[in-house]
């Protein structure tokens, strides 16, 4: 079946209202875009959970922190389109800018301290930005689950947090990172890298496994496990954050006591890389 392209709210919120009177269950991915692999294992374990599917495509102005980067993020609505339909998505949300924002956005949603480190830091804004939207389309939507991916680490924190502070009856669901097979997170900035970057850009995976053999071999200093791992890098691309930080906080912690979230990112000529893994330290 050919998904439905909505793109006004009152005719999403008319549409959902049926497949919830036919106690569908909604199952919903928030995107902007670009759909790749990791789009499609969102999507796919959606379909696989859900009565009914809906998929936003809305590239979000208020969580980019620099224009350059807003300009330059890929638009592609038609492929998109077509992703979806193979995957069997049911409806495909995409509001133009006046839609989503009718007016200026005068109140936003503070993440405090969840966005102090790690791309909180580096990019101010960006989580206000995204909370926000994501609020604003759980309000539109409805849904009974909504699926994000486990690379955005920082993100899904937020999320949950926002979820469980403002009291949304909406279930998050975190998936696995797909890669690909020199271990490069997908991402859809992937595509702007040249052959030399691209040769480049696997390095922050590798750099977090080093971290995570470490700490998972007995290391519970934080900076002793980051530390000597960094100083085997090699020069190209440029690291911005390695961290390692509390899964719920997301505050680096300064000894390994239980399950952390090791953290990256890596500047390869314009393009900024993010990554995470998940590791336990030995009982
Ligand atoms: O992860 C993304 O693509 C975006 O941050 C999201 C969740 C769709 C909000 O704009």
């Amino acid at each position: 079946v050919t998904p439905e392209i909505v793109t006004s709210v009152a005719d999403l919120r008319e549409r959902l209202d049926a497949a919830r009177s036919e106690s569908r269950r909604l199952g919903f991915v928030p995107t902007m875009g670009a759909l790749h692999e990791g789009h499609a294992s969102l999507i796919r374990r959606a379909r696989g959970e859900c009565g009914h599917v809906v998929v936003s495509i809305f590239v979000n102005p208020l969580q980019f922190d620099r224009p350059d980067d807003l300009a330059r993020y890929p638009r592609s609505l038609e492929r998109d389109a077509a992703v979806c339909e193979r995957l069997g998505v049911d409806t495909i949300f995409a509001p133009v800018l006046e839609e989503m924002y009718p007016r200026p956005q005068v109140c936003t949603v503070d993440v405090g301290p969840l966005a102090d480190h790690l791309c909180g830091r580096f990019r101010p804004g960006h989580f206000r930005g995204v909370a926000t939207v994501v609020l604003k389309l759980f309000q539109m939507v409805g849904p009974d689950i909504a699926y994000f991916g486990d690379k955005d680490a920082q993100q899904l924190a937020i999320v949950r947090r926002v979820v469980s502070d403002f009291s949304v009856p909406v279930v998050i669901v975190g998936v696995a990172t797909v890669r690909e097979a020199d271990g490069l997170a997908l991402s859809s900035r992937n595509a702007r890298l040249s052959p030399e970057e691209r040769a480049v850009a696997p390095r922050l995976y590798r750099l977090l496994q080093e971290v995570r053999r470490r700490i998972e071999s007995g290391v519970r200093d934080a900076a002793d496990a980051t530390g000597q791992a960094v100083a085997a890098v090699p020069g190209a691309g440029r690291l911005e954050y390695l961290d390692v930080v509390d899964p719920e906080t997301m505050h680096p912690v300064a000894t390994v006591a239980g399950p952390v979230i090791v953290a990256g990112a890596l500047w390869v000529g314009s393009t900024r890389l993010i990554d995470n893994v998940r590791c336990t330290p030995p009982a």
